[in-house]
C-alpha cells in the first residue's frame, strides 16, 4: 500500500499517527510494543513530532526501541543512528533506559556487535525503513552479500562506498515483522521510488515483503512525483 502526503511535514504527521495506532494495537494485544527505528535524515522529523506532539499518546514505558541498522561508530558519533533518535526523541520522553536496545556499535568488531544484537531481539511490531537513491534500505546495499542472507537476523556487511562496515537487520528478520513502514521524502528519491514500486524486482528495498505482516509506503508528493497516476 502507498500513501502520498502533500509535503515532508504532512508525511511526518501521517507516520506519527500510524506509529501511535500500531503502538495502541500491540499494547492492547500483548501489553507491550516493539519498534525498529530507521536512521538517515528522513525519520528525524517523525521522531521530533512524536516527542513534541504525540508524547501523551504513546505508552513509552511499554515500548521497546531497536534499530533497523546502525553505522559502525560509537553512540556519541555524529553519524550514529542511535544518537540521532536519542536527541530527536528518546531523551525527551519517559522511556525506561532498559527499553532502549541500541546496537553496541562501539565494538571494534562489527560482526561481534551484530551477533550480540541478535541476542537482544524481540518479535517486531513495526519496522521503520528508508530508501537510498541507489535502492538500498536499512544497510542492505545493491550487490551486497547480505541480500542473500537466509539465517542471520543481524549482519555486518562491508560497504565499499563508505569504506566501513554497517550493522543491519537482514531480510529474514525484516520480512518476519508484523508491519513495515517505508518513509521516503524528496524529489531526489522520485526516480528510485518509481523503479522500486513499479519496476522489476532488482533493488534491495523491493525484497522487503513481510510474510505475514503489512507493508506500507508513505511518500511525500516530491518523492512520488514520477509514479504513474492511478
Ligand atoms: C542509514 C539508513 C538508510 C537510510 C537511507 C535513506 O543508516 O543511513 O538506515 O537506510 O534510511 O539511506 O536516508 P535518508 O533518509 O537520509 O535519505
Amino acid at each position: 500500500m502507498i500513501e502520498i502526503f502533500a509535503n515532508a511535514q504532512e508525511l511526518a504527521r501521517g507516520a506519527a499517527e500510524y506509529f501511535v495506532a500500531r503502538s495502541s494495537e500491540a499494547v492492547a494485544q500483548k501489553g507491550f510494543f516493539t519498534v525498529a527505528l530507521s536512521g538517515g535524515s528522513t525519520p528525524k522529523a517523525l521522531y521530533e513530532l512524536l516527542a513534541e506532539s504525540f508524547a501523551t499518546e504513546i505508552p513509552w514505558s511499554m515500548t521497546h526501541f531497536f534499530w533497523s541498522d546502525e553505522r559502525h561508530v560509537p553512540p556519541d558519533h555524529p553519524d550514529s543512528n542511535y544518537r540521532m533518535a536519542y536527541e530527536a526523541m528518546l531523551s525527551r520522553v519517559p522511556v525506561p533506559e532498559s527499553n532502549i536496545h541500541r546496537v553496541h556499535s562501539e565494538n571494534p568488531n562489527a560482526d561481534d556487535a551484530a551477533r550480540e544484537y541478535e541476542q537482544t531481539l524481540m518479535p517486531l511490531d513495526l519496522v521503520l525503513l528508508g530508501l537510498g537513491p541507489d535502492g538500498h534500505t536499512a544497510s542492505i546495499f545493491p550487490g551486497s552479500e547480505v541480500l542473500h542472507e537466509t539465517k542471520r537476523l543481524v549482519a555486518a556487511p562491508w560497504v565499499e562506498k563508505f569504506n566501513a562496515h554497517r550493522i543491519t537487520m537482514t531480510l529474514p528478520l525484516l520480512n518476519n515483522s508484523a508491519s513495515v513502514l517505508f518513509l521516503v521524502s524528496g524529489a531526489e528519491k522520485a526516480e528510485m521510488v518509481k523503479q522500486v514500486l513499479e519496476g522489476p524486482r532488482q533493488y534491495p528495498a523491493q525484497f522487503v515483503q513481510p510474510t505475514n505482516g503489512n507493508l506500507l509506503w508513505m511518500l511525500d508528493k516530491a518523492a512520488a512525483s514520477y509514479l504513474a497516476a492511478d
